[in-house]
């Protein structure tokens, strides 16, 4: 698992790729809010990990919460955090899997990105990839040379 970086100032509008979701699938990508926290933790340990509740609950402990969600039929069907291990790192992130492969995971990546950018962040990290090639295609993201092991090390059992 190594580290990917994605240069910010080039990035493209997250809103025809949050309209494109919306209109095709009735799928809403917006920020998350903190009193929806405990619905988040629940969606993501159910269809996710525990590591990935943690990590999401620090997002949203930000002010204002550094973490967007999305809805569909007022039910959460996607997440994607910054700033939650380490400040300038994205993720994690995660898309219901009935719902993969409909532009949901794009949306939520670059909204995500867009907002970094609005923070002042140039460059975005993305911490321990799983899907490499996710993040080439969507955002261009380049892979970080000898950057394993990376902030995620030493991890401890969850027994
Ligand atoms: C990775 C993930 C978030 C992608 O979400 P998604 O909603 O399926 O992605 P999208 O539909 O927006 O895909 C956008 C594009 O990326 C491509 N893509 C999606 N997942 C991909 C993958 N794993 N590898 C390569 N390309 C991928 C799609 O084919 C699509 O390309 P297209 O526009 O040419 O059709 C989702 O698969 C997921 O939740 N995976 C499990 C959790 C995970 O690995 N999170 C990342 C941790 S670092």
């Amino acid at each position: 698992m190594h580290d990917m970086l994605v240069r910010l100032v080039r990035l493209r509008a997250a809103e025809p790729l949050v309209r494109r979701v919306w209109e095709e699938s009735g799928v809403l990508v917006r920020p998350c809010r903190s009193y929806e926290l405990h619905l988040l933790q629940r969606w993501i340990h159910e269809n996710f990990s525990p590591k990935w509740v943690s990590e999401a609950t620090v997002a949203v402990c930000h002010c204002p919460p550094a973490c967007f969600i999305a809805t569909q039929r007022a039910r959460i069907v996607g997440f994607a955090c910054y700033d939650a291990t380490s400040r300038g790192f994205f993720g994690p992130m995660g898309v219901e899997e009935n719902l993969r492969g409909c532009g949901i995971g794009e949306a939520l990546l670059v909204a995500g990105l867009q907002r970094m950018r609005e923070m002042g962040y140039a460059y975005a990290i993305i911490g321990g990839v799983g899907p490499a090639d996710f993040y080439r295609k969507v955002v261009g993201a380049t892979d970080i040379e000898e950057s394993t092991p990376g902030i995620y090390e030493d991890i401890l059992n969850e027994g």
